[in-house]
């Protein structure tokens, strides 16, 4: 007896589900277009709209294809050019977008060293540093449109944005590998390992 009232309630909830109160029913039944239905509501009686003419694509726009996709053309394949002029304000975007978005997985330094990676069991983000000779416009494409368990950032960042990261990874890159002839001559007193440490 006791249970058949704790079931009561269950019963009551359920049967509610049912009862229409002219209208109550709420969003279940409620007048909406369809896709392939008529409507009347438009001129021609369609319900599925055309695109107003000359409607472009949004990452088809001609000159700015290569800039918004990392491609060539429409079958073309990736460009190794990065289409920014690449200054010390381009490079200090990339990083601040860097830091923001991409270190907590593949790391400050991008060697894939953070707590994420090192939490995550299934596919850990990889080191940036020692990856395949991938042309820059695959990395556009990773950050644009994820990559495998990797999240896009299109929405976070804008194609501008975007080329900047890939330019600070490419930064990060050399930096890892790169040799002290290479450094200006006034900056490598910097890089020198200070007296009296290992
Ligand atoms: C949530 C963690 C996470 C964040 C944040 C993240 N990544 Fe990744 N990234 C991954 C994982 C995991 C993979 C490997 C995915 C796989 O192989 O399935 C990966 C792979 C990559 C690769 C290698 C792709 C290849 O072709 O091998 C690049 C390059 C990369 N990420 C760049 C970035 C950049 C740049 C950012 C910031 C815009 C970023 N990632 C943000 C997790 C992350």
């Amino acid at each position: 007896m006791r249970r058949m009232f704790l079931l009561l309630p269950l019963v009551l909830g359920l049967a509610g589900c049912e009862v229409d109160w002219q209208g109550w029913a709420g969003m279940k039944r409620q007048p909406k277009a369809l896709p392939y239905r008529e409507n009347e509501f438009f001129a021609d009686d369609r319900v599925m709209r055309q695109p107003p003419p000359g409607t472009v694509p949004r990452n088809r726009r001609g000159k700015e294809h290569l800039f918004l996709t990392g491609k060539d053309g429409p079958d073309g394949g990736y460009v190794d050019v990065i289409p920014l002029t690449l200054t010390l304000e381009v490079l200090q975007s990339g990083r601040h977008s860097f830091d923001i978005y991409c270190a907590a997985c593949h790391g400050l330094l991008g060697d894939g060293a953070s707590q994420v990676a090192r939490n995550m069991g299934l596919r850990t983000p990889p080191s940036l540093l020692d990856l395949p000779p991938y042309p820059n416009g695959h990395y556009y494409e990773v950050i644009s449109e994820g990559y495998g368990l990797m999240p896009a950032y299109a929405e976070k960042l804008s194609p501008e944005q975007r080329w900047a990261v890939v330019a600070y990874v490419r930064a990060l890159q050399a930096s890892q590998r790169a040799r002290l002839e290479e450094v200006p001559p006034e900056a490598r007193p910097l890089l020198q390992p200070k007296e009296g440490t290992p």
